[in-house]
């Protein structure tokens, strides 16, 4: 029986078809996998969080969408920090709760009691009636003219759009975000919106937390950021699994994937 295959040696040999290197095939799948591994290696959480260096005056970014996980690991993340003030914009909300039943004291207003004494704080306007905007608005603007003053502060914004847009406070922020390192004061802003997010949530970040997104043009400005790679970030982005986030340092320029573990409380904001 004849083999259709031309046999080689027997007068003839096949044209030699050199392998193709790995690393010559765009979005070959283990090229892939091998330069994310090493661009942002997988770390177990515990890792991480004893490893994490967060000093006093750098900002932190929390980037995903609805239902990624922002809020818990917002709150997990404030167990680091010394002097904390939490901005609340919504009429009820369970985290805000869970903290006050957790040793945050709740004020309407930003008062001046000494920081010893109330460390950790919940700064909640009453947002139950129709103008209750620019009361909300008026005393955060106040807040922020306090810890100005103060400094020392850990900010926490889990509403970051609802802060700078609905409430118009986007020029309070930024001058935290510019100012904030030499005034020691740090803020931790988290957002669904990155398209919206000023560009100085991520230049004067120092910790920036992703979680997945396909959304193009989202990822066109988290690919932007930092002068990295951006085509590696937001492939990065693109396929990180439910819970994990993408941290990037941008004093360091480190970058790894992690999953936070689920928090012990509820975060649905009702
Ligand atoms: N790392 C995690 N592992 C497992 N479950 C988690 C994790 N993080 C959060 N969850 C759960 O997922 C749900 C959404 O979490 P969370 O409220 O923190 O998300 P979010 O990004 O703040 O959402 P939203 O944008 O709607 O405020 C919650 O039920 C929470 O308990
Ligand atoms: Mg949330």
């Amino acid at each position: 029986m004849s083999s259709v295959f031309p046999v080689s040696g027997a007068g003839f040999s096949l044209p030699k078809v050199d392998r193709i290197p790995r690393s010559a095939v765009p979005g070959n799948a283990y090229e892939r996998d091998a330069r994310i591994a090493s661009a942002a290696p997988r770390i177990p959480w515990a890792d991480f969080y004893r490893e994490l260096v967060w000093k006093q005056g750098e900002h932190v970014a929390l980037i995903g969408p609805t239902g990624s996980g922002k809020t818990s690991l917002l709150i997990s993340l404030l167990s680091l920090r010394s002097y904390i003030a939490v901005v609340a914009t919504k009429p009820r909300d369970s985290t805000m709760d869970y903290l006050i039943s957790h040793g945050y004291d709740r004020f309407e207003k930003w008062e001046s009691v000494s920081p010893q004494r109330s460390p950790r704080r919940v700064i909640w306007p009453n947002a139950r009636d129709i103008d209750s905007e620019e009361k909300q608005q008026e005393a955060f603007r106040e807040m922020y003219r306090a810890i100005y003053r103060e400094g020392g502060w850990c900010l926490a914004i889990d509403e970051g759009f609802t802060v700078a847009d609905t409430l118009g406070l986007k020029r309070e922020m930024r001058q935290i975000w510019t100012q904030g390192r030499s005034l020691g004061i740090t803020q931790v802003v988290a957002t669904q919106r990155p398209r919206w997010v000023p560009t100085e949530m991520y230049d004067q970040s120092t910790h920036l937390f992703f979680w997945q997104n396909s959304d193009n043009r989202m990822l066109d400005v988290i690919g932007d950021i930092n002068g990295r790679d951006s085509r590696q970030v937001k492939e990065i982005v693109a396929n990180l699994d439910r819970f994990q986030v993408l941290y990037v340092n941008t004093r360091s320029g480190k970058m790894c994937r992690t999953t936070p573990p689920p928090p012990g409380f509820d975060t649905t904001g009702r």
